[in-house]
């Protein structure tokens, strides 16, 4: 693979007069867009802006075709056979969303779900919990990301309905054995769901060979644009679940006085969609699979053994989740003795270029239960290179050398002018 190529594709890397070069190190939150992805959705908007399935006239039929040929894609990159088995919405958390709220429960229905889950895969079941008598159980995992099958063995001798877990974890990188997961789960009768947000990005996903009933993913961190995703399912899990919003484009027909819903997925997708977006996300796909997902993660592998190797000998440093970068390719996390999260990506940010993310990464329950204020996270896409590692440990290196020896001392400030921590935890 060749990142040098790739960057010289992504506008937001291109260097600019008055901006020191950028190391962008924040594509678990959302990926860079390259120029074919602006390119499609820019087309779409100057060449044949219309409604997909409604009118007849060229433009009408031009988006059709490609929003058709974009949900074909998707099917095709997450290894389904069908199209139809794919959802466009606007990212994961709607497609948990939609899950949640779609299925018929019961007072007293057990969900499954990890203690180190986004607010994404946690919030809308406490919500059920409150609102309709669902109980949620959750499944403790190893703080070193190794896997313990005896432990879901006994979550889910509770009789669980519905096992909801990440696929990748946001906080620390580290994969869950999903395939094993939901083999276990059907054999005890449960239905499975699995956030893809930070696995699909990186890895081949096959859903028809793992055997899960959902899956969702976010296609803003896979090279597409802000507020698109997709949630797959199985036809059976699909016609289980009740629309999250209905209006055009659901129904078959409708009288005054009731209607008759279409297939999924089209009665998931009500009111005029994103097709812009949606088109501008298949772009987004075509140019990974031009690269290959194989190359991409053994690239970010390879990455995030150089920042290790160099990061977490260093007195002070921690790294979160598995010791071997091999266990979560895209993902260090860290945290600084004596630094808070937020001074410390600050320090990065102005000093060094460096954009990472810091806090609590949305997974506050996490945190909470460690007494810690958050971390840091540098996280990897194909256009990441040496240089931008190189910078990242030489401002995690600095920031040591400027930190007082005792933690909990003054906060360091940067080459050129701090900018006021913000008051917040995300
Ligand atoms: N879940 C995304 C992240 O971890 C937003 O940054």
């Amino acid at each position: 693979m060749n990142v040098a190529r790739a960057r010289a594709d992504f506008p937001a890397l291109r260097p600019r007069s008055g901006r020191s070069r950028v190391a962008y190190l924040d594509s678990a939150c959302m990926s860079l867009v390259p120029e074919s992805v602006l390119r499609a959705m820019e087309e779409y908007y100057s060449d044949y802006p219309g409604c997909a399935g409604r009118s007849l006239h060229r433009f009408s039929e031009e988006v059709s075709r490609r929003y058709d040929a974009a949900r074909s894609a998707f099917a095709e990159f997450v290894g389904t056979n069908a199209p139809e088995h794919v959802v466009f919405l606007r990212n994961a958390t709607e497609a948990i969303n939609l899950v949640a709220s779609g299925l018929d429960w019961k007072k007293g229905d057990r969900v499954l779900v990890s203690d180190q889950e986004h607010n994404s895969n946690l919030v809308v079941w406490q919500r059920l919990r409150r609102e309709r008598g669902i109980r949620l159980e959750i499944l403790p995992l190893s703080a070193d990301g190794s896997w313990d099958a005896e432990v879901l063995e006994r979550a889910l001798s509770r009789r669980i309905r519905l096992v909801s877990l990440f696929h990748t974890s946001n906080l620390d990188g580290r994969s869950l054995p999903i395939r094993e997961i939901a083999e276990r789960a059907h054999d005890r009768g449960a239905q499975t769901l699995f956030d893809g947000c930070q696995a699909a990005p990186h890895r081949p996903v096959n859903f028809d060979r793992l055997g899960t009933d959902f899956y969702a993913l976010s296609a803003h961190k896979m090279l597409g644009p802000t507020g698109t995703g997709i949630l797959v399912g199985t036809p059976q899990g699909l016609s289980g679940l009740r629309p999250l919003v209905i209006g055009g484009e659901t129904v078959q027909w409708t009288t005054l006085t009731d209607h008759e819903l279409r297939p999924p997925p089209y009665r998931f997708e009500a009111g005029l969609q994103n097709y812009g977006g949606i088109i501008g996300a298949h772009a987004g796909l075509r140019y990974l699979e031009r690269i290959g997902l194989e190359a991409i993660e053994s690239a970010q592998r390879e990455l995030n053994r150089d920042v290790t190797k160099a990061l977490s000998g260093l007195g002070r440093v921690h790294v979160l989740g598995p010791e071997n970068p091999r266990d979560r390719p895209s993902i260090f996390g860290f945290t600084i003795d004596g630094i808070d999260p937020h001074d410390a990506a600050l320090f990065l940010d102005e000093g060094w270029g460096v954009l990472v993310r810091s806090g609590m990464h949305c997974v506050h329950s996490w945190y909470e239960r460690r007494g810690l204020t958050g971390s840091i996270r540098a996280s990897f896409y194909l256009y990441n290179n040496r240089d931008d590692v190189t910078a990242l440990v030489r401002g995690v290196r600095e920031l040591l050398e400027r930190l007082p020896s005792r933690p909990g001392g003054a906060r360091p400030t940067p080459h050129r002018g701090q900018r006021a921590p913000k008051a917040r935890v995300a």
